[in-house]
């Protein structure tokens, strides 16, 4: 009892820290949707540099979060997430982007060290996303 307190209070603390970013329904599930890909990108990512599968890592990182994926849900839908953000946030969004195709650019190098080191940069930009911004 006392400790769901304690997680309610958490929760609500984070969020009044987050500023809130309204966006229509379908924007909303579109966003959770791509948020989920990206998690489960990230997660396939990091077994793959596990493998040693460099070029592997490499392609899905450009194909699924890089730079060449962008864009294509607001040309589907017209309800593309990035519509509807503050122009910080957007940025951050691209930032994300953007470091995912850095990734993959280094990843193709194949040294694993640099790679990781660049994969935290594409984390980095979850991170701080998740800080700054919230949809509910
Ligand atoms: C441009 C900002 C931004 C970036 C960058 C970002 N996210 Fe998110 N993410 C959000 C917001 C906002 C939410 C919704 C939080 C809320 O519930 O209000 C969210 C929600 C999520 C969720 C929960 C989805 C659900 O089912 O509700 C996951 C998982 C997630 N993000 C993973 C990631 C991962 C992994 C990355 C990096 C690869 C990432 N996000 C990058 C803004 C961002």
């Amino acid at each position: 009892m006392a400790e769901t307190e304690n997680q309610n209070k958490a929760e609500l603390q984070l969020n009044e820290q987050r500023q809130l970013v309204e966006m229509p329904s379908k924007a909303q599930q579109v966003m959770r949707q791509h948020m989920l890909e990206h998690l489960a990108t990230l997660n396939q990512i990091i077994g793959l540099i596990a493998e040693d599968k460099l070029e592997k890592a490499a392609s899905l990182a450009e194909t699924k979060i890089g730079i060449s994926s962008m864009g294509k849900q607001c040309a589907k839908t017209g309800m593309g997430p990035g519509l509807f953000m503050p122009p910080d946030m957007r940025q951050m969004g691209r930032r994300l982007h953007e470091a995912s195709s850095e990734f993959a650019r280094i990843a193709k190098e194949g040294d694993t060290k640099q790679a990781v080191a660049a994969l935290q940069k594409v984390t980095t930009t979850c991170v701080a996303c998740h800080y700054k911004y919230r949809i509910q």
